[in-house]
Order: structure tokens, then C-alpha cells, then sequence
């Protein structure tokens, strides 16, 4: 890419978006543009990228090299309640981007999930056939087969995803607030999967990109395990040594959307492989 690189980051104001442009704007030899969707964030841009002329006059103004899209519906149980009104966030909006972005010859990086798989036979490595059990999954398996016929999109599939954001987004905020305001906590012995650190996965996302990767990659932290052991270890990190955790069944839960059970992801791709876990997070900050 001669001259400056022209990065654009479509849901920059979520986790992973704002790990990608925390990441990127870090190199001063990159143009980065980042755009939020409803929720107002100091320097970026509006975009809805379902109204395909905004999208059309954001892709002419920045013409970018690069567009990453981590932008989603990302509310599993949400997409199960209104799956109309998700689909056009979920399919719709990715295959618009994915028209301006072939238009310009940009490299598209596309944010999938685990979701796409039943969770019967977890973890799954990038050739296991999906088999979504929910909306949100199905929606994510439609849109990385749209996009995926552009020969230069990138489909990332992350897992359980954290990050340091303070808010509800973040299932350890969640978890913390609602250990420290004295809400019952419940978590899934049966649901198992490989929760995956924002910070690492934009970095591991740009590195991949960097050398040019092209198709499916599964971008996972190291440890598998069940939501119960997750809820246990960070409480436990977190300093929060006196909260019970009821240890319960998914199902038991009643949640609107099915979720895979035996689940989680692994790569055939070594080179990128995170290494970086739950305990590499800056704990001081949810103490
Ligand atoms: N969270 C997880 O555990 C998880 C696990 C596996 C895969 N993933 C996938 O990873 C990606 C990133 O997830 P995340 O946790 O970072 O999600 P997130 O925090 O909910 O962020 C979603 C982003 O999409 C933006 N957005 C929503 N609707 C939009 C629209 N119509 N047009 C443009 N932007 C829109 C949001 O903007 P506003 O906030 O400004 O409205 C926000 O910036 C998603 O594709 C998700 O499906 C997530």
C-alpha cells in the first residue's frame, strides 16, 4: 500500500472496535478513521452502515485501505427476540460494507463467532461445518458466507469475548457490579467455551492482516472452560473472595436464545495463536 495506510474501524465505540482503534491509532504511520453507531464517542463518527447511502458517502470521503468491521447485533438473546431488525445489523449492514469495500479493492475484516457452530463436539478449528442454533448464529453464518465471496475478506471468529471496558457490555463488569451490589449469581457448569481478551484479538487480528491472511481464523485465549469456572476465577482475580456463585445448568437459566454447550474454538494457524489469559488483565481496575 503506497503513501499512508487508510484504516477504517466500523464500530469502533464496542470492546473489540475500540481495542482495534486503540491499536491502530498507536501507529503514526496509519490513517485511522473509527465510527460509532448509537452511543456518542469523542472523536469518532456517526455510521449506521445498514443505510447503505451514508455508507456509500462514508467509503467516498475516506476511501479507506482497510475496514474492519467488529459493528454487530452482538446481543445474542436480542437478535432471538427481534431477529427482522438484527438481521438487517447482522446481514444486511456487512454486505453493504462489503460492496463499497470491493468497490475500492479494500481488505475487508469481518467479526464472526463461535455461535456459528452447535457447540456438540467443541472446540472447532476453521474447517468444522457450522451449525447454528439461534438467530444471531444463523445471521453471523449468512453474512460470512456473503462476504466471504469477496477474495479479499478476512472472517475473525472470537469467543466469550472481555475486555477492560468499564461497562455492561463487558460480561466482567457485569459480573463484577453484580457481585459488589449483592445480586444472586448463577453461572453454567454445562456450558463451556474459550473466552477470548479484546486487547489480544485486535492485535493478533492486525498482525494476521499485516501478513496478508485471507478467509476464516479463529482468534481465542488459551483456556477452555465452563462458564462456572470463568464466573469463579474472576471474582476470585477480582479480589471478590466472599461471593457464592449457584452453580446451575443452561438451561436451568431459561435464556431466549439456545446457546452450544461443548463449545469454543482452536486454530490451525500456530502463528496466531493468543497467549494471553484472564490473569493478564489489569485486575487494579475492577478491585
Ligand atoms: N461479545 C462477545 O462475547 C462476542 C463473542 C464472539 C463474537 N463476537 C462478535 O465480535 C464483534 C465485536 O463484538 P463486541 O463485543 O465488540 O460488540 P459491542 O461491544 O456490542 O460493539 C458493537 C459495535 O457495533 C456498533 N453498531 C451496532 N449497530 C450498528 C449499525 N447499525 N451501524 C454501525 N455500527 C453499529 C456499536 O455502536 P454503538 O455502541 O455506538 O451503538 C458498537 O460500536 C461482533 O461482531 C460480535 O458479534 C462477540
Amino acid at each position: 500500500m503506497p503513501g499512508s495506510p487508510r484504516h477504517l474501524v466500523i464500530g469502533a465505540s464496542g470492546q473489540v472496535g475500540g481495542a482495534l482503534w486503540k491499536a491502530l491509532s498507536a501507529d503514526s504511520r496509519l490513517t485511522v478513521t473509527g465510527t460509532y453507531g448509537s452511543r456518542e464517542t469523542p472523536g469518532l463518527y456517526p455510521l449506521d452502515m445498514t443505510d447503505a447511502t451514508r455508507v456509500e458517502e462514508a467509503f467516498s470521503a475516506w476511501r479507506p485501505d482497510v475496514v474492519w468491521l467488529p459493528a454487530a447485533q452482538a446481543d445474542v438473546d436480542a437478535c432471538q427476540r427481534d431477529p427482522d431488525g438484527s438481521a438487517r445489523i447482522n446481514v444486511t449492514g456487512p454486505y453493504t460494507v462489503m460492496q463499497a469495500a470491493a468497490e475500492r479493492r479494500a481488505t475487508l475484516v469481518f467479526y464472526s463467532t463461535d455461535y456459528v457452530f452447535d457447540g456438540e463436539a467443541g472446540p472447532y478449528d476453521e474447517t468444522a461445518p457450522t451449525h447454528p442454533l439461534q438467530h444471531y448464529g444463523s445471521q453471523k453464518t449468512e453474512a460470512e458466507r456473503l462476504l466471504l465471496q469477496y477474495e479479499k475478506t478476512v472472517v475473525i471468529r472470537p469467543a466469550w469475548i472481555y475486555s477492560r471496558e468499564p461497562g455492561p457490555r463487558n460480561f466482567i463488569w457485569r459480573l463484577v457490579h453484580a457481585a459488589r451490589t449483592h445480586q444472586p449469581i448463577r453461572a453454567a457448569v454445562d456450558q463451556i467455551s474459550t473466552p477470548t481478551p479484546a486487547d489480544a484479538l485486535a492485535t493478533m487480528s492486525i498482525r494476521a492482516v499485516d501478513d496478508g491472511f485471507r478467509g476464516i481464523l479463529h482468534l481465542v485465549g488459551p483456556e477452555r472452560l465452563s462458564r462456572y469456572q470463568l464466573t469463579e476465577n474472576i471474582l476470585r482475580l477480582a479480589g471478590l473472595t466472599n461471593v457464592t456463585i449457584e452453580p446451575v445448568t443452561l438451561a436451568l437459566l431459561k435464556l431466549p436464545a439456545p446457546r452450544p454447550l461443548n463449545g469454543g474454538l482452536i486454530t490451525q494457524y500456530s502463528t496466531y495463536r493468543i497467549t494471553e489469559s484472564l490473569h493478564d488483565l489489569p485486575w487494579d481496575q475492577f478491585r
